[in-house]
């Protein structure tokens, strides 16, 4: 693993040796082996509750975490959802998280307000996702521990605003006081770089790890996002104001149609958003269906690589991009 160059709020909180997370990517794409690889490069990564219904079978990846990592710390993302019978899976995940001794949640979807007390209590530290300052400050406001504002580029939900990470970087660090992350879009050190100079104290990478060698997706996916120049996600369900960044498919291409038609009924949108196509075209590697979150980062994804291999190629840009600058400062 590579030595440590940045000591910021975000990797003394979480006892990680660099300022990088990996968003949990759902169904199950992130799971126990892939988070893994992520802690033991010296990041942190969220394995995703949700792909996961069974308490049983979210237990069994928790151990095995647990395990691969040999008891470090690691995260689990958490969704959010308004729903009755998901608010109580909820609580039921959350006793699994505290009795399994998890470090970190990512939160995304809605507020976290009915979940923080139990995982206070059970010491889990708290960065709440979201797609615009505004919901940063109001997750401030709640008392989480961190807050990831991730911009227009972002694979999976941008949110309405359209706001880029270039604007929502500055804009956080000067009006949030609490640990700041900040995704969507980013791929490479000189980002990293970047993105701490502009108040942050870490990133998040979504798209540009698809192409990691622990990921058990389909390596004709993988294939498809290394040859990729960025240029086909597209961002869909605008109709339901559920904006979706994924890859430009033909299940993206019927909803796109839905959505310019005017059409807000969830039924009229089912066939094309059913979970179960996504799995498939992961399972298969044949992605012409499904909606399979995908942002424009995946440029920065040039072969399929170890996860300590895109965490070195991230960190020697990094270094690198701060020689330039030393470089641009002395000529004066
Ligand atoms: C395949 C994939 C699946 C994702 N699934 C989820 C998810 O289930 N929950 C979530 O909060 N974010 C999800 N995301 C979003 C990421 O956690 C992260 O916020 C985003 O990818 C960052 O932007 P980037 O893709 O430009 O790096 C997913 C992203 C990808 C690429």
């Amino acid at each position: 693993m590579r030595g440590a160059l940045f000591k910021t709020r975000i990797t003394e909180m979480l006892g990680i040796r660099h300022p990088i997370l990996c968003g949990g990517m759902g169904p199950s794409v992130s799971d126990a082996n892939y988070v893994a690889a992520v802690v033991n490069a010296g990041g942190m990564g969220f394995i995703v509750a949700a792909g996961f219904p069974d308490p049983e079978e979210l237990r069994e990846q928790l151990r095995e975490c647990r395990k691969l990592t040999s008891g470090k710390g690691f995260g689990v993302n958490l969704y959010i959802s308004g729903q009755d019978r998901a608010t109580e899976r909820l609580q039921e995940q959350v006793k699994i998280l505290s009795e399994e001794e998890v470090l970190c949640v990512e939160t995304s979807g809605g507020s976290p307000a009915g979940v923080l007390p139990a995982l206070r209590e059970a010491g889990i530290k708290v960065l709440h996702k979201v797609p615009a300052v505004r919901y940063a400050r109001s997750a401030a406001r709640l008392g989480v521990d961190a807050v990831i504002v991730v911009g227009n580029d972002s694979a999976g939900h941008p949110g309405t605003y359209g706001i880029s990470s270039m604007v929502q970087a500055p804009h956080a660090s000067k009006e949030i006081a609490i640990p700041l992350v900040i995704g969507g879009g980013i791929g490479t050190g000189r980002q990293l770089a970047a993105t701490l100079m502009m108040g942050a104290d870490a990133i998040l990478m979504g798209s540009r790890m698809l192409v990691s060698e622990e990921l058990w997706i389909h390596h004709r996916y993988k294939e498809l996002l290394v040859q990729s120049d960025g240029t086909d996600s597209v961002v869909v369900k605008t109709g339901l104001r559920q904006h979706h960044r994924v890859l430009n498919n033909e299940s993206a291409k019927a909803v796109a149609a839905l959505d310019a038609t005017g059409a807000s009924d969830f039924e009229q949108y089912r066939p094309h958003v059913m979970g179960k196509l996504t799995t498939q075209a992961y399972l298969t590697g044949d992605s012409r269906t499904g909606m399979l979150d995908y942002g424009p980062s995946v440029v920065f994804a040039n072969s399929v690589q170890p996860v300590d291999a895109i965490f070195d190629e991230v960190l020697d840009d990094a270094q690198q991009a701060m020689s330039r600058l030393e470089e641009l400062r002395s000529r004066y």
